[in-house]
C-alpha cells in the first residue's frame, strides 16, 4: 500500500489478538466499578473548545499546545476531546444532576486526542477509561476511589505498580507556595529550558514536571508544596493516607508530583509501572473541588482519575485472559454432505441457545478439522459422520482429556448449555 493510504501518526488500529486485551479491561471495569456504586455516561467526542480551555487551563501544554481545535461550519471553535473529566464536569451541570443533592458516581470509556509528538505509549489519539464522584469532600473518597482502582489492577492481573501521591494544596496555600517557588527560581531563571522560562512566567508548579536534566537540577532544593499546606489539606491529605493504610495499599509521597491539568485541589495521584519506559504513567488522577462551580454549577467537590488503556493493555498478561469470551465451546467436525447440512442447521440452534459454535469452512479432511479445532482453543468438538446421522447422534470430544461420548442429537443443547455457562462464568471469575 503507498503511505498516502496509511493511518495517520500517532493513531493506530487495534486487530483482533490485541483487542481481547482492550475488551477485557472494559468489561472488568465496568463490573469493578459498578460494584462501587459508578454508573456508566457517554460523553461526546467534541464539545465547544471553551469546556477545555477553562477547565484544563489556559498555560497547560495540553491547552497551548495539544489540542485539536477547529472552527465549525457555524464559525464556533470546536475541539476534540483530550480528556475526559471537563465534558464529565460540563454533562453534571448541563442536566443538573445535583438535584437531589447526592454523591454521584460516574464512569467513561473512550478515544481522546492530543497532538503530541509521537513515542512508544504516548498518541494523538489514545484511550482512556475514566471515573469521576460529585458531592463529597471527605478524604474516605479519595482513599476507596484509589482502592477501587488498585483491585481494578489487580483483576487485570498487574502487579509491580507503584501509587504516587501528593496534595497540591488548595486557594489559600498554593499562591502562597507559588510565590516561595518563584522567590527560589528567581537566581536560576536563565538555567531553565526555554519552556520552563516560559512556564515560570505562566505556570511555574509544572517545571516540577519538565524532563531536562538542567530544569531537574535547577528544582533540586526547591521548595515544595508539602511545607506550604494549610492546616484543612494537611488534615485532608493525612485522613487519605491513613485510609489507604486502612485499605492496606502502599504509596509512595511525591511532594514535587503535579500534574499536566490545573484543575486539581488536595490529592494528586498517578501510577506508574515499573516495566514501562519513559512514559510510565498509567494511570492519573485526584480532587478537583472547584470545577463545578466554574461551569456554573453549586459549589461541589470532586475526585477523580483516569487509566491510560493504550499503556496498559501490553502489561496484561495473555494468561490472565486466556478464557476469553471469543474462545468457541464447540467446533463442528463433519464427514460427507449430508453431515454438513445437519452441521449448518446444528450451528443455528446451537447460537439460539448462547453456544459459541465454530467450524471449518472449508470443510477439508477430518485430520485437517481436527487440527482446526485445536488452533481454535475449542473446548469440545462434536463429530457428524453418516454413521451419526443413521442413528440421530453425534461424538462429543473433550478436546483436553480426548474423553468420546456419543449422544442423542437432541439432548445436544440440554447438554452443551451448562458446559456454556460454566465456561463464562470462568471468565468472569
Ligand atoms: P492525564 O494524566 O492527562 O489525566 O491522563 C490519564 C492517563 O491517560 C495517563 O496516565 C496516561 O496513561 C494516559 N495518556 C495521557 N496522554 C496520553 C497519550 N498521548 N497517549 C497515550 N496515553 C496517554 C487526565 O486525563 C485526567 N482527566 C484524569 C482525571 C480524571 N483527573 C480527575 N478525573
Amino acid at each position: 500500500m503507498t503511505d498516502k493510504y496509511h493511518a495517520i501518526k500517532g493513531v493506530k488500529d487495534i486487530l483482533p489478538g490485541e483487542i481481547e486485551k482492550w475488551q477485557f479491561m472494559e468489561r472488568t471495569a465496568g463490573e469493578v466499578f459498578e460494584l462501587y456504586g459508578f454508573s456508566e455516561i457517554r460523553i461526546p467526542i467534541f464539545e465547544k473548545t471553551a469546556v477545555f480551555t477553562r477547565s484544563i487551563g489556559e498555560t497547560t501544554d495540553i491547552v497551548e499546545k495539544e489540542m485539536y481545535t477547529f472552527p465549525d461550519r457555524g464559525g464556533d471553535s470546536l475541539t476534540l476531546r483530550p480528556e475526559g473529566t471537563a465534558s464529565v464536569v460540563r454533562a453534571y451541570v448541563e442536566h443538573n444532576l445535583y438535584n437531589p443533592p447526592s454523591v454521584v458516581k460516574l464512569y467513561y470509556m473512550g478515544p481522546m486526542f492530543r497532538c503530541e509528538r509521537p513515542q512508544a505509549g504516548r498518541y494523538r489519539q489514545f484511550y482512556q477509561i475514566g471515573a469521576e464522584v460529585f458531592g463529597t469532600e471527605n478524604p474516605e473518597i479519595d482513599a476507596e476511589v484509589i482502592g477501587m482502582l488498585m483491585r481494578y489492577f489487580e483483576k487485570l492481573g498487574l502487579t509491580e505498580l507503584e501509587l504516587q501521591i501528593n496534595s497540591l494544596g488548595c486557594d489559600e496555600c498554593r499562591p502562597k507556595f507559588k510565590e516561595a517557588l518563584l522567590q527560589f527560581l528567581k537566581q536560576k531563571k536563565s538555567l531553565l529550558c526555554e519552556d520552563c522560562q516560559r512556564r515560570y512566567e505562566r505556570n511555574p508548579l509544572r517545571i516540577f514536571d519538565c524532563k531536562s536534566a538542567n530544569c531537574h537540577e535547577a528544582t533540586k532544593d526547591a521548595p515544595t508544596i508539602e511545607t506550604h499546606r494549610c492546616e484543612n489539606c494537611k488534615r485532608h491529605f493525612d485522613s487519605t493516607l491513613s485510609y489507604l493504610d486502612k485499605l492496606d495499599i502502599q504509596y509512595t509521597k511525591k511532594p514535587k508530583l503535579v500534574r499536566g491539568l490545573d484543575y486539581y485541589t488536595k490529592t494528586a495521584f498517578e501510577i506508574v509501572s515499573k516495566g514501562l519506559g519513559s512514559q510510565n504513567a498509567i494511570a492519573g488522577g485526584g480532587r478537583y473541588d472547584k470545577l463545578v462551580e466554574e461551569f456554573g454549577g453549586p459549589p461541589t467537590p470532586a475526585f477523580g482519575f483516569a487509566i491510560g488503556v493504550d499503556r496498559t493493555a501490553p502489561l496484561i498478561q495473555q494468561s490472565a485472559i486466556s478464557n476469553q469470551q471469543s474462545v468457541p465451546l464447540i467446533f463442528i467436525a463433519t464427514l460427507g454432505e449430508r453431515a454438513d447440512l445437519k452441521a449448518f442447521e446444528l450451528i443455528n440452534v446451537l447460537r439460539q441457545n448462547g453456544i459459541r459454535v465454530e467450524r471449518d469452512y472449508e470443510k477439508g479432511s477430518l485430520k485437517s478439522q481436527m487440527k482446526k479445532a485445536n488452533k481454535s482453543g475449542a473446548r469440545y468438538t462434536i463429530v457428524i459422520g453418516d454413521n451419526e446421522l443413521d442413528k440421530d447422534t453425534v461424538i462429543l470430544r473433550d478436546m483436553s482429556s480426548a474423553k468420546q461420548d456419543e449422544i442423542d442429537m437432541e439432548r445436544i443443547v440440554e447438554i452443551l448449555v451448562p458446559l456454556q455457562l460454566d465456561m463464562d462464568n470462568i471468565v468472569r471469575r
